[in-house]
């Protein structure tokens, strides 16, 4: 039983930083890195900074994705809605 608990473990470890790579993957493809970092500022906000200053804030992730998708308040990027969404959940999430 024990030992059925650590592999269940390790698949949802695992899992879980297959996808943050996926996304950071995307954002760099995206462009996004240019302007931004996960830790540090650069252009933009780093993304950490992003994720506190949105934290607990229930609307902020289709708030972001608009700006991201229609350029208002934010440059504008070339990514598609559909990643603007994924990029956006990776960022609130750090
Ligand atoms: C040309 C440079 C540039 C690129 C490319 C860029 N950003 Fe930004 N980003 C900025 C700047 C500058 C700000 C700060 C804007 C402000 O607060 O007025 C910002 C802010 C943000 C914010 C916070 C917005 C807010 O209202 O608090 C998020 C989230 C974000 N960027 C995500 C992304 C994502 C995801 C990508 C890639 C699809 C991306 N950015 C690409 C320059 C860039």
């Amino acid at each position: 039983m024990k030992s059925l608990m650590f592999a269940v473990m390790a698949v949802v470890g695992l899992s879980t930083a297959g996808v943050a790579q996926a996304n950071e993957e995307l954002a760099k493809k995206s462009g996004c890195l240019s302007c931004h970092a996960v830790d540090t500022k650069k252009m933009g906000p780093s993304f950490k900074d992003v994720a506190k200053k949105y934290k607990g804030n229930a609307a902020a992730e289709a708030d972001l994705v608009g700006k991201l998708t229609t350029a208002k308040g934010h440059p504008k990027v070339k990514s598609s809605e559909d990643d603007n969404k994924a990029l956006v959940k990776w960022v609130l999430a750090m």
